[in-house]
């Protein structure tokens, strides 16, 4: 018989709130993507503070597991708030509680059961990181040896090529919650690829792709219609910026793609560097693309274009069947 190529490995770390009404939806749809993708084994999902509180992130995740009929897949809870504040740690709502409060998550905590999974099998987990860098960053201090034994790590995360062009947040999110964190990841000498804002707003999801994914009938499916169009009214009605044509990004989406999927995007080596510290620029990446006279030791690559509609042929191919 011949024999099955092996898979990849992986380690989800999300700030997943889909389910939570009007909430962010593109982390349930990355671990969707990820459950979905047969090159891909999810065999460890982690929780973060981010989009959501972490306490709120372990429950929609478990609860989206269950939906898709995937309890086998342990999730652990890990940072609740960021590092360097500490004490901005926000609880679960009341209402989430009593809906979800019934389900457990996997004993231990997310850094440390990271750092144990990756150095336990050198060379073969590769870490998705979709929300602040919390754990990931606490892994590699937790274990010195995690850095250099994870596969590597793909990050949904910064904007390398132009600005949020916003003061109240002038970096990409999950940097911006947790500067420090993208900082201690950049520096651990870690294999990274970071897929940003760039590219990531270049893939949408539109109210009618909402529309057809409710009418498909699917479990999963269905019920993420209408978390999408609860989500594009939300942005709609708040005014979020990008939100004018009706349509939302698919951030997380795109960096679980890109796994089994690296030509869907273009990359170039970069050296990243991201501003930490009271700043009015906190959270904002500074990329250098190498291409000036002085280079600097590159520390990752990022992501500086995107095949669209290869995107989401694949994206929507995948997740319309589950
Ligand atoms: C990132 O921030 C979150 O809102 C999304 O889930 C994504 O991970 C995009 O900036
Ligand atoms: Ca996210």
């Amino acid at each position: 018989m011949p024999s099955q190529p092996s898979r990849r490995r992986v380690i989800l770390d999300t700030d997943l709130s889909m389910g939570a009404v009007g909430s962010e939806i593109d982390d349930g749809f990355a671990l969707a993507l990820a459950l979905a993708t047969p090159e891909l084994d999810v065999e460890l999902v982690t929780t973060v503070n981010g989009n959501t509180d972490v306490e709120s992130a372990g429950l929609l995740t478990l609860a989206l597991l269950e939906r898709l009929g995937r309890t086998d897949v342990p999730v652990v809870g890990g940072a609740a708030a960021p590092l360097a504040r500490p004490g901005d740690v926000r609880r679960a709502p009341q209402a989430l509680r009593d809906e979800h409060g019934h389900r457990a998550l996997s004993p231990g905590y997310a850094a440390a059961e990271m750092a144990r999974v990756v150095t336990a099998s050198p060379g073969e987990v590769t870490v998705v990181a979709i929300g602040p860098l919390t754990n990931v960053a606490l892994a590699a201090v937790l274990d010195p040896a995690f850095a250099g034994a994870v596969a590597e790590v793909v990050v949904m995360g910064g904007s390398f090529l132009r600005h949020t062009n916003e003061l109240a947040m002038p970096g990409e999110f999950n940097v911006w919650v947790d500067p420090e964190a993208a900082d201690a990841v950049l520096r651990s000498g870690a294999r990274l690829r970071f897929v940003g804002l760039d590219v990531t707003t270049q893939v949408r999801l539109t109210s009618a792709d909402a529309a057809r994914l409710e009418a498909s009938g699917r479990p999963f499916a269905s019920f993420a219609g209408r978390c999408t169009a609860a989500w594009i009214e939300h942005r709609a009605a708040t005014g979020s910026s990008g939100a004018e044509d009706g349509a939302c990004a698919m951030h997380d989406p795109l960096a679980v793609a890109v796994v089994a999927r690296p030509e869907l995007v273009t990359w170039a080596p970069a050296r990243v560097e991201v501003v930490t510290g009271p700043s009015v620029a906190r959270g904002v990446c500074v990329a250098d693309l190498l291409r000036g006279a002085e280079r600097p030791e590159p520390n990752c690559e990022v992501a500086v274009a995107v095949d669209a509609p290869a995107f989401t042929e694949h994206f929507l191919g995948a997740v319309e069947a589950l």
